[in-house]
């Protein structure tokens, strides 16, 4: 008799599955399951093993392959609603969505960013029949306009990670037809991708009203989403522009940040007719309408010859049950006024004509675009029913958990590994998009990067390496290297924000790290009267290992590739002397007859020749730190050096290292230096090129000595 435990064999499990699997393929074998569906059946079904119930294998299914089924907060609307809206027509429930894209179905899966709060979304609250929009369906979320991301797709046109504007659930997660929700993918991402919820109908402006130079134009509820675009525009068309708004803040925001000529609060005046006769004394041209009702009764009155009036919405009349009658249209005849209603929906094949406008004027600066954005699902019905009473300041937006903080982030990427000389085409500049949240506790600190520095050692990491000490980029990916950022958000209690941090960073704008090392340069231990050899000794490194030792009172030399660097090492640094290696036929005889008696300490920053020549320059005891051997980088095959035997002969200590070994004595070295540089003896030599797009020509440059200093791209300024 004997026992087994099926774990005891898990190690025949493959010669096993070997010979069941195509057994049970060829139905030689047959193996029955009995499925329960969902994790809420599963104690139910363990408990029938013991009953009985189960016919054949018992298993509890999840979900299906591939299936994720994630909970999806939504807005439900209640009931119709009559009059105003109120936050409890609406309510907040928790459902399950089902993240999946059935075989054959051309749905899209999206993840919702943004929801755009309208005001015609009043009317969808009605039972309307016949109506140009539908009725939202009590029971089921809103919908509405919003910018989402794509999770799956069935649609050829849409692929996973695309961002999207369309109409969208009020939801986390929404499953929608890319037609029925005229999803449309965005492709500028420059903008603030919340814009994509309302930076279009003012091409009523343009289609409907055929504005012209110097004509008088009246925008009402002139500091919303459409108002204060059209206004902008129309004054970037030389017209003369007033417009109404419903409180002081808004009235000034109309002129100091829209530039409109003239503002009033509809709410302070008595007699419409009368303040509109005060701003357009000769008439008006074009009446962009947001409102309806009184004003444009009084507006009617006002129009010249030939006005054009677009009607965009009606908003004073959206909650009356009976709208107020309007009595001034006979001005239409007697003035020969063409009215105009537009929905914006007509134009959408217009769009990217004028988002190719609009765009490239909003990141000009000459077109502002204010946004009033809440936080949050659980917001959006407080949001929405604060349109009817004038809360928002600007386009009112809700913004859901998923798109916290999504930034636009430029990158430069790694396009292949690189032989031989690097090149400017070897990198590419890519937008990306970066969430920036750094949950407590979690070790993430989000960084706004200020410089990079360019260093000698990121070519090695252009190069398939293996077995290195350093790691390849990998291409199509973002290349990192050594930067000073500021901390903007931090999961480490050891960082707050506005925290400035020199360390390891991405070409990027931002960066999200996970916080282990700081790093930090370490000099050799110099001693005073010692005789100092720096190579590339302008450059980042050279110039301050230069300038300690003088401070320590050695005899200092560098080399450097030309003239001015060879003055500056000498004039600004205090160098005792200093050489072009390049005009030197013989580095060996340089070097004796700027050390006569040999030289105690060579900091290495070149290898190849200069080594072999220094090694036969070196005292007895000398030491060598091998800092890095820029010459070397872009060769198939280094130079062989010669002279090794001078260690033996000379004792030399010779020793390599990373700056990463010393992390923890960043802040001591820190403490050192930045006294020095504030009190100016230590002077520090920069080479800024400015613009994350100048970034490859700069690392580049490092190759053909084109960097004066220590060559850093600034990025921001901040
Ligand atoms: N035709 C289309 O395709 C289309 C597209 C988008 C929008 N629209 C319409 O354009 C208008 C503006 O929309 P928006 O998205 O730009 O909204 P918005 O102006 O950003 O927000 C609505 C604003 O309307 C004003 N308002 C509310 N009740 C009012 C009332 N009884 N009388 C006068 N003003 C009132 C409030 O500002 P105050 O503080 O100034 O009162 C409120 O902040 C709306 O009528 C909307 O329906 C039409």
């Amino acid at each position: 008799m004997e026992g087994f435990l099926v774990s005891d064999h898990y190690h025949l499990y493959p010669k096993y599955l070997e010979m069941i699997i195509p057994q049970i393929k060829g139905v030689n074998v047959v193996y029955v399951e009995d499925i329960a569906e969902g994790l809420e059946n599963a104690p139910k079904a363990l408990v029938g093993l013991f009953y009985g119930r189960n016919v054949g294998k018992q298993v509890v299914m999840l979900s299906q392959m591939g299936e994720e089924v994630m909970n999806n907060k939504q807005i439900i609307l209640k009931h119709y609603v009559e009059g105003y809206p109120n936050e409890s027509d609406m309510e907040f429930k928790n459902s399950i969505i089902k993240l999946n894209v059935p075989e054959g179905s051309n749905v899209v899966v999206l993840m919702n960013l943004y929801l755009s709060c309208d005001p015609y979304m009043r009317s969808r609250m009605k039972n309307l029949e016949d109506s140009y929009v539908e009725s939202f369906t009590p029971g089921y979320p809103i919908t509405g306009c919003g910018v989402a991301k794509v999770l799956k797709s069935g649609d050829s046109n849409f692929q996973e990670g695309d961002l999207v504007w369309g109409m969208i659930g009020w939801e986390e997660y929404s499953i929608v037809t890319p037609a029925q929700s005229f999803l449309f993918k965005i492709h500028d991402k420059n903008v603030p991708l919340s814009y994509y919820t309302g930076i279009l109908a003012y091409v009523g402006f343009y289609e409907v009203c055929s504005p012209k130079k110097g004509e008088t134009v009246f925008v009402s509820a002139a500091s919303g989403a459409v108002g204060q675009l059209v206004g902008q525009f129309a004054k970037m068309l030389g017209c003369y522009v007033v417009g109404s708004a419903g409180t002081k803040q808004k009235v000034d925001m109309l002129k100091s940040k829209f530039g409109f000529d003239e503002a009033f609060n509809y709410k302070e005046e008595q007699d419409l007719d009368a303040v509109l006769k005060r701003y357009f004394s000769d008439g008006i041209d074009i009446y962009f309408d947001n409102v309806g009702g009184k004003m444009f009764d009084a507006v009617l009155l006002n129009m010249k010859l030939h006005g054009r009036i677009a009607m965009c919405g009606m908003i004073s009349q959206y909650n009356l049950k009976k709208t107020e009658g309007v009595h001034n249209l006979l001005s239409l005849i007697a003035k020969r006024i063409r009215m105009e209603g537009f929905i914006v929906s007509d134009h959408y094949h217009l769009y990217p004509k004028y988002l190719e406008m609009i765009i490239p004027q909003i990141k000009g600066g000459n077109i502002v675009y204010v946004e009033d954005i809440v936080e949050g699902l659980e917001n959006a019905p407080n949001a929405l029913v604060g349109l009817f009473y004038g809360r928002n300041v600007g386009k009112q937006v809700v913004m859901l958990e998923m798109a916290e903080e999504m930034m636009n982030n430029k990158q430069i990427i790694l396009k292949h590994y690189v032989e031989g000389y690097p090149k400017e085409s070897d990198m590419e500049f890519k937008n990306s998009i970066i969430k920036l949240n750094a949950p407590e506790g979690s070790n993430v600190v989000i960084l706004k990067n200020l410089y990079l520095s360019c260093d000698p050692y990121m070519r090695n990491r252009m190069s398939k390496l293996e077995g290195s000490y350093i790691q390849s980029f990998t291409p199509g990916y973002l290349i990192t290297g050594y930067g000073v950022s500021k901390v903007l958000k931090s999961g480490d209690s050891n960082f707050q924000e506005g925290d400035l941090v020199w360390g390891m960073t991405g070409w990027e704008e931002y960066t999200s790290i996970v916080t282990t090392t700081q790093s930090m340069f370490k000099i050799d231990h110099d001693k005073d009267g010692e005789t100092v050899f720096v190579s590339a000794a302008s450059g980042a490194v050279g110039q301050l290992v230069g300038q300690f030792a003088k401070m320590l009172g050695c005899y200092i030399v560098g080399s450097a590739g030309n003239k001015q660097k060879v003055d500056m090492l000498k004039t600004k640094f205090g160098f005792d002397e200093a050489f072009n290696y390049k005009e030197e036929q013989d580095l060996d005889a340089t070097l004796m007859r700027y050390f006569p008696d040999g030289i105690d300490i060579y900091f290495e920053n070149v290898g190849g020749k200069m080594l072999d020549a220094v090694l036969v320059n070196m005292k007895l005891h000398g030491r060598i730190a091998v800092c890095g051997m820029i010459s070397q980088y872009n060769l198939d095959k280094t130079e062989g050096v010669h002279n090794l035997f001078c260690l033996i002969a000379k004792r030399i200590r010779m020793e390599g290292f990373l700056v990463f070994d010393y992390c923890h004595l960043y802040p001591k070295y820190l403490e050192m230096i930045i006294p020095q540089i504030k009190a100016g003896n230590i002077v520090y030599v920069e080479d800024i090129a400015e613009g994350l797009e100048s970034a490859p020509s700069a690392l580049v440059g490092l190759f053909s000595g084109l960097n004066v200093g220590k060559q850093v791209v600034m990025i921001s300024c901040e």
